[in-house]
């Protein structure tokens, strides 16, 4: 056993941000183009749509940030760990290049964003480092520095890395940027809202029809639009592909006060396990961020221990104060290394998807945004052929080849009642348990003071039974990520409906 984890469970972009009140959808309106999700991908795909003439409508499930983009690190780079080595390997010189020119351009729409609209964000030019501790990783480095900078990138090789601890070398990508991630949604809601376009909170989309027009229905009102951009970071109403396509993945982060000298740049370790780190100054307080523990979604292990390992880690090696806060989050890695961005499919005609942003989708979904502007205002774009996402579909002659994902299970079985046979443990307080009641899966969970709650264990999206993420207090779903708060408030998708509440299985 660990030391306790003191930390708040809730990260440092949404617990200093403040709230946005944009009314939900309540009727029926025609707009040129329905966005659904306000993340970064949504909402700067919104703004530059309105910008170029067009109305929008962007409708969010909970509020501004409070999906994946409220959860991120901050890092706004072109340098993705050692990103141009793996995608030069794999696709060539050509396809990385493009790569990072979309995501070198997607830095500078945000700065220039942050410019234009006065969003009040804490951006900050800083440089960025991957870093080597040992021999080995620094050839590494310095293989991804030379590359880079030969596709043209802002890249140099250094021994000099501002740490805290020894470091033998990194690449260093100059005027690279940070933000608060939520302060910059909050930003470009306030720029999207108004003059014909409009930003809806509290409106998840539950149905969506293709056509002329396409139709996105929500539980009080509807959308109908030329064109639908589905940016819900997992794709709402894919029945799957994109799933065998991008494989989620999970990271943890915690954001302790600083306790020595503040750090001049972000970084991100080359070895294993992977640490990323970034300092911040929020309302005259000084934080720096611990982040990493990465794992496919569905085997997340002990996530207490997890925690307590990147505590361990910042303050024995960058010096912090305990955890003020911690949170965990998770993004699609595509399994060809490149987003997806374009058609939902190859049948589609108005529906268009930006998803698989290798946890780096400050810029892959700027970038992802941009194209699909440009795209559905007529304009070319040099980058949409690398980032298109029917290119499984069009290589496999319309069947997609991707990782295998767990297949969720057909109706569910009547399962021996366990009730009757063996008894079931009621969770000790802090805990949770999926209990089979009457041939149901049960999700019960024992609040810190020993209360139940318990709420159906079968996922809404396509029923795997979910399983209880301890550190984040969460019930979350092996299959496709989605996850849900304890009472079965949907905080993830691809699931759009909440687990139903249930009576509790044990009589206290
Ligand atoms: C731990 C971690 C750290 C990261 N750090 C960085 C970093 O430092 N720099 C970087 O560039 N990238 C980083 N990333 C990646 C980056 O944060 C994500 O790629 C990006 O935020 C995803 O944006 P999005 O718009 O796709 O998704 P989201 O921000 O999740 O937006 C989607 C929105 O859609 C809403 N939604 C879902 N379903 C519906 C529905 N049915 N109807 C209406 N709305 C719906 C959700 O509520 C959500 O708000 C990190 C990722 C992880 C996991
Ligand atoms: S079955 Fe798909 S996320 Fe749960």
């Amino acid at each position: 056993m660990g030391d306790k984890l003191q930390a708040q469970v809730i990260s440092l972009w949404v617990a200093t941000a403040g709230t946005t009140g944009y009314a939900p959808l309540d009727t029926d309106i025609d707009v040129d183009i329905a966005v659904i999700g306000g993340g970064v991908a949504g909402l700067t795909a919104a703004l530059a749509l309105k910008r170029a003439g067009q109305s929008v409508a962007v409708i969010e499930a909970a509020q501004v940030g409070s999906g994946v983009t409220g959860h991120t690190t901050g890092k706004v780079t072109s340098l993705h760990r050692l990103v141009y080595s793996e995608l030069a390997g794999r696709h060539g010189a050509d396809t990385a290049r493009s790569y990072g020119q979309a995501n070198q351009a997607a830095v500078e729409h945000i700065a220039r964003v942050v410019s234009d609209e006065g969003i009040d964000c804490g951006f900050r030019r800083v440089p960025n480092f991957t870093y080597a501790e040992t021999d080995e990783a620094v050839s590494l480095v310095r293989d991804e520095a030379a590359l880079a900078a030969r596709l043209g990138l802002p890249s140099v090789y250094t021994p000099d890395v501002p740490l805290p601890f020894p470091v033998k070398g990194a690449v260093r990508f100059d005027n690279q940027a940070q933000l608060h991630a939520v302060r910059y949604l909050q930003g470009l809601a306030r720029a999207v809202d108004g003059a014909g376009s409009f930003v809806f909170e509290r409106s998840r989309a539950l149905a969506l029809r293709d056509g002329s027009p396409v139709v996105v229905e929500t539980e009080r009102g509807s959308i109908r639009a030329r064109d639908a951009i589905v940016a819900t970071n997992v794709p709402f109403g894919d029945k799957g592909s994109f799933a065998a396509l991008c494989i989620l993945h999970r990271s943890y982060l915690i954001a302790s006060r600083a306790g020595s000298a503040p750090l001049e740049g972000t970084f991100i370790s080359v070895e294993e396990p992977m640490r990323s780190i970034l300092a911040v100054d929020v309302d005259g307080a000084s934080y720096v961020l611990a982040g990493g523990e990465g794992h496919r979604a569905e085997d997340s292990g002990d996530t207490a221990e997890r925690y307590r390992r990147l505590a361990a880690f910042s303050r024995d090696r960058l010096g912090t104060r305990e955890p003020v806060f911690r949170w965990s989050t998770q993004d699609g890695i595509p399994v060809d290394g490149l987003p997806y961005v374009g058609l939902m499919s190859s049948d589609s005609t108005h529906i268009h998807v930006i998803t698989g942003l290798r946890k780096w989708g400050l810029t892959n979904g700027t970038a992802a945004a941009l194209i699909l502007a440009d795209t559905l205002c007529g304009r070319g774009n040099p980058w949409a052929r690398v980032f298109d996402s029917t290119r499984a579909a069009r290589a496999e002659g319309g069947s997609p080849a991707g990782h295998s994902v767990p297949i969720p299970p057909g109706p569910q079985q009547a399962a021996p009642d366990q009730e009757d046979t063996d008894a079931p443990m009621v969770p000790a307080p802090g805990e949770g348990a999926v209990i089979e009641r009457k041939g149901e899966k049960v999700a019960v969970y024992a609040d810190p003071a020993g209360n139940l709650s318990a709420v159906s264990a079968i996922c809404t999206h396509l029923g795997c039974t979910v399983e209880f993420n301890v550190a984040d207090v969460t019930w979350d779903c092996p299959c496709h990520g989605s996850r849900f708060a304890t009472d079965g408030t949907v905080i993830q998708g691809p699931a759009s409906t909440d687990l139903a509440s249930r009576p509790s299985p044990f009589k206290r």
